[in-house]
């Protein structure tokens, strides 16, 4: 099975990226093919009806369409803005909405994320949700948010607390199960 696991921060040390190199590296250790990347790397200018027109879909745009194609599913790692979503995430839904035919449609989605603060980016996840579903993507029910996250890291890239690492593993194996179950799981990447 593979995975796109995509962070939705462009900063180089960005606690929701840690998270994403972590949760692509638990989901390759239950036998997934994850693939990390960065959203910063598909940056696309702002939604414009009029470049739509004139210029049609940006590159970047393009790219990462042909990424979550190739995948069964995807996980985002998002930060909380303003108790939202980053305008980068909602702008790449926006402009990936377009492609037709329609690249969110039936795929599986984990939503993770980080924050310093004690509710660790949850509401900006619940309003990830709501895009996604529209969409028609299979948005997992659990989600996974790191509080403190600046304090959570260990050197090796997981989570000091053996609790936290222990759920965010059973979050991942119960995901990957979930999909591999999917009866249309073979036709998955076609979508
Ligand atoms: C934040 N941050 C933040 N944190 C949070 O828990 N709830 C929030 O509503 C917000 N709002 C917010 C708005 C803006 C514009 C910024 C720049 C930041 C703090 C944010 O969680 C923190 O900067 C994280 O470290 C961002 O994630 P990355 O870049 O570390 O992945």
């Amino acid at each position: 099975m593979r995975v796109l696991v995509l962070s939705g921060s462009f900063r180089k040390g960005s606690l929701n990226s840690q998270l994403a190199v972590l949760t692509a590296r638990l989901m390759s250790d239950n036998g997934a093919t994850a693939e990390f990347a960065n959203l910063r790397d598909f940056d696309m200018p702002s939604y414009d009806g009029d470049i739509e027109a004139a210029q049609g879909q940006p590159d970047n745009s393009v790219a990462l369409r042909d990424r979550l194609r190739a995948a069964h599913a995807f996980v985002i790692a998002s930060p909380e803005y303003n108790a939202s979503v980053p305008g980068v995430v909602k702008n790449a839904i926006d402009w990936l909405s377009r492609f037709r035919p329609q690249p969110f449609k039936d795929k599986h989605a984990l939503l993770v994320s980080a924050s310093p603060s004690m509710v660790g980016g949850n509401r900006g996840l619940w309003a990830l949700r709501v895009p996604l579903e529209h969409l028609g993507t299979r948005v997992y029910p659990d989600m996974f948010s790191l509080a403190t996250a600046h304090q959570a890291f260990a050197d090796s890239g997981d989570l000091i607390d053996a609790g936290l690492q222990e759920r965010l593993d059973s979050t991942v194996k119960a995901f990957l199960s979930l999909v591999a179950a999917d009866t249309h799981y073979p036709a998955l990447q076609r979508c």
